[in-house]
């Protein structure tokens, strides 16, 4: 099949490639210049692991090209997809202007019978208007469909390739025969081909966001009364998770969430109900939530040194919005290095892949450095952030030769509490109050 997609960020990369690599014909447009250039000659602009190489091996078997011209590829395609950016607006909405602007400048390009498949994750309504936009530029009925994207950054090829469900929507059934020869080669396990309605589609993708954005704001909330009450979130997440209705994954408390998706999608619902005058009650929490969360570390940090942060030397290890990737979009590490900086802190930090992007938020006012023992010297303090491997088994006597200080403000609980202090840190995670360490 000829596959069109139009935007080649996280999504559109990857989901173009595994196309591709699937033995579709498969051109990535965007209008990024210099993204298209550096892919031409053969560099990845994100950091996903495994897709280098997949990149360059379809590439050189001339079935995944890169251009910034819809016009050299669209007349061609059987698919046009639609995974641009969908970034959040001033009053917390989706913002659609790529969304309709693709489906514009594309809309003379396309062939009769070619279907236009909405990836980007978009409100309910957006396909409906594409499919309108389509009719004023065209005169005719252009086939659309929706494709929400469930894969996660730092683990996308796999997800992609092994989904645990494709869900289609679409305005008539037989449309959806097309994706679904798409989709076969990835479904060969059996896992399920789902087919819906526009809006339903387009409600699923938010839905299971705004769900799993819930799980850690409920989480995060649940620690930050543990610590008030003397109790250990990890010895009551294992309390709650062996009961099958609750399950242990995505209860694991932390900074906050961040990334390009939970925070704007919440923020997109909460508009979507708004729009209806439907107050959406728990989604509003669970954003009020993470906002606070994110606040956790600087509030330890701060209270640790009496509120005078002065000069103080702060190492911050990690710096994505989690592990296996570069993406920084809504890090809680930029609104801890911002809050460390604002109080008079120095900051020297580390991550192994996301340091460029970090770069441009905050150019020379911190310290980058290559590894992450190298962020320790002189530090007063270190707080952990991204729970990247290599953060997990230290050499803690070096670290404390190292540090000027001996203080860690672990956000992800990497370490035992009743270990770190026996080492001689002060040592705090989240939701640590107590632990059965202490009882002993
Ligand atoms: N990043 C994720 O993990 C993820 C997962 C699932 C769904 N999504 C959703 O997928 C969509 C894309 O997300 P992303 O993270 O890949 O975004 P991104 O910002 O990484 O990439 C979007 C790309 O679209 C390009 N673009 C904008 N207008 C264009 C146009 N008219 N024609 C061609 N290219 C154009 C931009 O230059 C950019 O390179 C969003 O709606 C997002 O919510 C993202």
């Amino acid at each position: 099949m000829k596959v069109v997609m139009l935007g080649t960020g996280y999504v559109g990369l990857v989901t173009g490639t595994c196309f591709a690599d699937s033995g579709n014909d498969v051109t990535c447009v965007d209008i990024n210049q210099v993204k298209v250039d550096k892919l031409n000659a053969g560099q990845i602009p994100i950091y996903e692991p495994g897709l280098e190489e997949m990149v360059r091996r379809n590439v050189d078997a001339k079935r995944l090209h890169f251009t910034t011209d819809p016009a050299t590829c669209v007349p061609d395609a059987d698919c046009v997809f639609i995974a641009v950016g969908t970034p959040q607006s001033d009053d917390g909405a989706a913002d659609l202007t790529y969304v309709f602007s693709a489906a514009r400048g594309v809309a003379p390009l396309l062939r009769e019978d070619a279907i236009v498949v909405t990836k980007s994750t978009v409100p309910v309504g957006t396909n409906r208007r594409v499919f309108e936009i389509l009719k004023e530029e065209t005169g005719r009925d252009v086939h659309v469909a929706s494709n929400p994207e469930f894969l996660k950054e730092g683990c996308a090829i796999d997800d992609f390739v092994k989904p645990d469900r494709v869900v289609v929507g679409v305005m008539t059934p037989e449309i959806s025969k097309r994706l679904h020869e798409l989709y076969r080669p990835f479904l060969r396990t059996e896992h399920p081909f789902l087919v819906m309605g526009l809006e339903s589609a387009e409600m699923t993708k938010y839905v299971a966001n705004c769900m799993l954005a819930t799980k850690i704001s409920f989480i995060n909330e649940m620690a930050n009364l543990c610590e008030r009450v003397g109790a250990d979130i990890n010895e009551v997440r294992k309390g709650i998770g062996h009961d099958q209705r609750i399950g242990f994954s995505f209860l694991f408390p932390g900074v906050g969430y961040g990334g390009s998706c939970f925070p704007k999608d919440v923020r997109a619902m909460i508009a979507v109900g708004a729009q209806r005058g439907f107050h959406t009650q728990i989604l509003q929490s669970v954003d009020d939530v993470n906002v606070r969360q994110k606040e956790v570390l600087f509030s330890k940090i701060q209270k640790y040194f009496d509120g005078n942060l002065s000069g103080k030397r702060i190492a911050v290890w990690g710096l994505a919005f989690k592990p296996r990737t570069d993406d920084i979009r809504e890090a809680p590490s930029v609104e801890l290095i911002t809050r460390l900086l604002d109080a008079g802190a120095e900051v020297g930090v580390h991550d192994p892949v996301a340091i460029e992007n970090v770069k441009q938020v905050f150019g020379n006012r911190i310290t980058y450095c290559p590894h992450h023992y190298e962020a320790l010297d002189n530090a007063d303090a270190l707080a952990i952030v991204t729970e990247w491997n290599e953060y997990r088994t230290p050499d803690f006597s070096y670290v404390l030769h190292r540090m000027a200080g001996s203080a860690i403000f672990d956000g992800r609980n990497l370490f035992d509490p009743a270990r770190m202090q026996e080492l001689g840190f002060f040592y705090t995670g989240i939701g640590q109050g107590s632990s059965v360490h202490e009882m002993g």
